[in-house]
């Protein structure tokens, strides 16, 4: 008998994940691959995966996509509401690679793929909380105006789509506990 590849979650290269939109009796893969990525981070509120689900529950999902391995959730990204810079601007997160799949291209795909959605849709931009070094080589940037209380100015960045730039205080979806 020939030996199988290494399945999802078991290392291996380049993921062939397809992406697409949550669909229903996703919820409990996409809870349980945020909690497992998340829990390897330091910095970690350990709420991501409850704010994803609150998003849900208010329908303020506005975006909520899944990369899929041979029929496995291996990755989650969100994207919601935010408000205080004006209208038609999105924040990106929480973004979640299953821990075993990670550095496989699988969370640019995610994050790729919800920026074109937003644009697509005629979204004006979109926010990120997070690294800065991870986030830039999409377009993500720093720029001066546009704050979140709490965040260091560098690790809070925008990409504008449509629109005058934008100015203010970003608040998120209540869902985020702020
Ligand atoms: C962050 C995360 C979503 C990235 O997904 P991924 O599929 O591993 O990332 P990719 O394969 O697309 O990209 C890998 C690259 O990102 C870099 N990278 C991954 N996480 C990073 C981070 N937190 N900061 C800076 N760089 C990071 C890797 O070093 C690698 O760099 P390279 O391309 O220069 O080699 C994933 O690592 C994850 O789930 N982490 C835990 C949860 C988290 O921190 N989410 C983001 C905050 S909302």
């Amino acid at each position: 008998m020939t030996a199988l590849p290494p399945g999802p979650g078991e290392g291996g290269g380049p993921s062939a994940a397809a992406i697409r939109a949550e669909r229903p009796g996703d919820a409990a893969a996409i809870g349980e691959v945020t909690r497992a990525a998340f829990s390897e981070v330091p910095y970690a509120s350990g709420t991501e995966a409850a704010i994803v689900a609150a998003l849900r529950e208010a329908g303020a999902l506005t975006l909520s996509l899944v990369a899929e391995e041979a029929g496995r959730v291996v990755g989650h990204v969100a994207v919601s509401p935010v408000e205080g810079i004006g209208p038609g601007w999105f924040g990106l997160g929480p973004v979640s690679v299953r821990p075993g799949r990670q550095k496989a291209g699988i969370g640019a795909r995610l994050v790729r793929a919800a920026l074109e959605r937003l644009r697509a849709a005629g979204a004006s931009g979109c926010v990120v909380l997070g690294d800065p070094g991870y986030y830039g080589r999409f377009g993500f940037a720093a720029r001066p105006g546009v704050g979140f209380e709490g965040a260091p100015p560098e690790y809070f960045q925008q990409i504008r789509f449509a629109g005058p730039a934008p100015e203010g205080r970003v608040r998120y979806h209540p869902a985020f506990g702020g």
